[in-house]
């Protein structure tokens, strides 16, 4: 299911997350939270993926904890089972597809060219992840695609900052944009959460400011 509109996208801005040490999770999600992001994405990239989304989950019930870097079956069965509240893949397969259709959250399949985003759109997905944005033309990539796939909406991440992250939200197809340059990896590493948040907000700027 995928769904454009969905209240996932009132920041716009959506930090993409990895967990390194399960007792960040909490106070990292608290602290960004507190900064007025409304959607966290966590990566499969470690092993305290599902644990983590279950636990931002329990801290922060009115935010959307979404799970990425879903690969395969492993990744989508845990993050299913941790209650997901969105899905985020790096790329398609036709077996990712098959196992995206089982779920009601909403997912946001990886493409990286107009081919596979309108092989996408056919398998129904309107809203897709446009990934890695920054290697793969960034916002002049996506402002070419506005004509010819008017009717798909991107979520650009991977290379976007607070530096360039504008280019991208003033795109008529971008409805967010995610990655990682608002979270200050020296605050979280000491667990200073109001350091964090203190950065991320900063970094934020000028799009919530
Ligand atoms: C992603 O998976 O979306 C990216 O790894 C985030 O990219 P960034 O770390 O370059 O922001």
């Amino acid at each position: 299911m995928s769904d454009v509109k969905s209240p996932l996208f009132e920041c716009q801005i959506v930090p993409v997350i990895t967990i390194d040490a399960l007792e960040q999770a909490e106070p990292l999600a608290l602290a960004l939270q507190s900064a007025s992001f409304t959607a966290l994405e966590v990566t499969f990239r470690t092993a305290h993926a599902a644990e983590a989304i279950k636990l931002m989950k329990q801290a922060c019930p009115t935010i959307h904890i979404g799970a990425g870097t879903i690969t395969g079956a492993a990744q989508f069965d845990a993050a299913c089972d941790a209650g997901s509240d969105f899905l985020v893949s790096p790329g398609t397969s036709s077996a990712l597809f098959e196992l995206f259709e089982t779920v009601n959250v909403p997912v946001f399949p990886g493409v990286a060219s107009a081919s596979e985003a309108i092989a996408a759109f056919e398998r129904g997905y309107s809203a897709q992840k446009f990934f890695p944005a920054g290697a793969i033309g960034g916002s002049a990539a996506l402002k070419a695609l506005v004509a010819p796939l008017a009717q798909i909406s991107f979520m650009p991440t991977g290379g976007i900052s607070d530096k360039n992250m504008q280019e991208y939200l003033d795109l008529p197809n971008v409805v967010a944009v995610g990655g990682s340059w608002m979270i200050d990896k020296f605050a979280l590493a000491q667990g200073d959460w109001d350091a964090l948040t203190a950065y991320a907000e900063q970094k934020m700027w000028p799009q919530q400011k």
